[in-house]
């Protein structure tokens, strides 16, 4: 099986490339299309890993998700004939616990796994099991199985209020309002667009979910939810980000289009500001290229509408390049720099560093234990001339990044782990090559 690739740094990628649909929507959507009465047509679905493992497991539950065509994808609950997620595809999905929702509107009692996914921190799912508790839902952990067992003796009601927000938490308990009889309400909720493409995809089908800020109250509707139409989902904003970073790192100019541009201004804010030309064609399409020398920059990661966590490493791999030193601060998961070791195999300079800060019970998002080391912020002190080396892709982000450092680098790389990379990007290697890359799969 190919699992690695072979890459041949120091050429600039030119040209254009579409991306794909949101890997964070299209597999909520899915999932939340087994709440719905009939089959859910679902388009601009992304052929990766963790679709292909999803529509696995709810096949293997019973229930039709298929793709049909190409980049459509077909979903009826119908046939869900178990109430428990096995641990394979538990293990392998960390969206697998949102299974809960189309399990507890057929079963009363539901089991499933604690999730697995990207190693990114402990990403405990404690305020989302809170939360479910809040609303009224019964849920036991058996630490011998890794099971969560889940009883729902009457219909979901009540309202919480998340102490700090969860991005996942925050779209499980909008499907568990689906089940509800009276207004259930979230408040401290995440706001991360893909929440909202959510909230449209279940309005459309007739719910009655309303957002104001962070709050977002969910009441019930006279009908089942029914979808007569496709339902078309957006473009992937971190691969967006990954194609505009390859744009500047290498020197080149690519023009990006399939996505709409507001998801990540947050992102071209910051690229325009170290010194990157950034364009706007439409709504749609833009394109980024390279200026000339970058500035250094510092940033902080928070969730929505701030910097978002998963661009980080990109911009880290891009300071390696700018004149002078960047600060990069991760606020919303506890490990998240395991890419740092990597790029140091190619001679990248960069350092973990301790900043004061004053409340950290309140400045992180995980769940910070004031008895443990953390390391949370880099400096990066550029610009450094990298060369090609072996690296191992841990975390799906972190994969694209150590290719922007591979595609940068002079010489040769490999780059092992591309099935965690290709969980999360659409023929991630065919893109670079159509952008003149060089790359091979191994
Ligand atoms: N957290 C807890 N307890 C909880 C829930 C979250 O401690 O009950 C912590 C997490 O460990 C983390 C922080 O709170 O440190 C925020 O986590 P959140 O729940 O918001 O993140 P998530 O839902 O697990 C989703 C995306 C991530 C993305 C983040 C931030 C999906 C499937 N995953 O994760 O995407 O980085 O939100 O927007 O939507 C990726 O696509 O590679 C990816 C990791």
């Amino acid at each position: 099986m190919e699992d690695a690739l072979i890459i041949q740094g120091g050429k600039q990628l030119k040209g254009n490339v579409k991306v794909s649909g949101a890997k964070n929507v299209a597999l909520k959507v899915i999932i939340a299309s087994l709440l719905f009465d009939g089959e859910v047509v679902l388009k601009n679905i992304p052929k990766i890993a963790d679709v292909f493992e999803l529509l696995d497991l709810i096949q293997k539950l019973g229930g039709k998700a298929q793709f049909e065509g190409d980049h459509t994808v077909v979903v009826e609950g119908k046939g869900i004939s178990k109430n428990r997620v096995d641990l394979l595809h538990g293990s392998k999905l960390r969206v697998s616990f949102m299974m809960f929702a189309p399990l507890l509107q057929r079963y009363s009692i539901v089991s499933v796994p604690n999730p697995g996914g990207c190693r990114i921190g402990a990403r405990p799912i404690d305020r989302i099991i809170e939360g479910m508790q809040k609303l009224g839902i019964i849920v036991s952990y058996d630490s011998n199985s890794g099971y969560y067992t889940a009883k729902l003796d009457k219909p979901p009601s009540g309202n919480y209020r998340f102490y700090k927000p969860s991005h996942t938490g925050t779209e499980l308990l909008i499907m568990l309002g689906m089940l509800a009889k009276s207004t259930v309400t979230i408040s401290n909720a995440a706001q991360e667009p893909e929440i909202d493409e959510l909230i449209a995809f279940l309005n459309a089908g007739g719910a009655n979910i309303r957002k104001s800020q962070t709050t977002i109250s969910i009441s019930p509707s006279s009908k089942n939810l029914r979808l007569n139409e496709p339902f078309t989902i957006g473009g992937d904003r971190n691969e967006a980000v990954t194609f505009a970073t390859l744009a500047v790192a290498t020197k080149g100019d690519i023009t990006v289009s399939g996505l709409s541009l507001k998801l990540i201004a947050s992102y071209l804010n910051e690229l325009k500001k170290v010194g990157a030309g950034v364009e706007t064609i439409n709504q749609n399409d833009f394109r980024v290229f390279y200026r000339g020398a970058l500035n250094p920059t510092k940033v902080e990661t928070s969730p929505h509408p701030g910097f978002m966590t998963d661009w980080q490493p990109n911009l880290a791999v891009l300071m390696t390049q700018a004149k002078g030193e960047s600060v990069i601060i991760e606020r919303v998961f506890e490990n998240r720099f395991s890419y740092v070791s990597e790029l140091r195999r190619l001679g990248a300079e960069i350092e973990f560093i301790r900043l004061p800060i004053n409340n950290p019970l309140e400045y992180f998002f995980f769940n910070f234990d004031p008895s443990k080391k953390y390391n949370q912020a880099i400096k990066i002190t550029g610009p450094q001339a990298l060369h090609g080396g072996v690296l191992t892709v841990s975390d799906l982000r972190a994969g694209a990044t150590l290719a922007i450092a591979a595609l940068i680098a002079e010489g040769e790389s490999v780059v092992n782990g591309l099935s965690i990379l290709e969980r999360g990007y659409e023929n991630f290697a065919e893109k670079i090559t159509s952008l003149g890359g060089e790359i091979e799969k191994v």
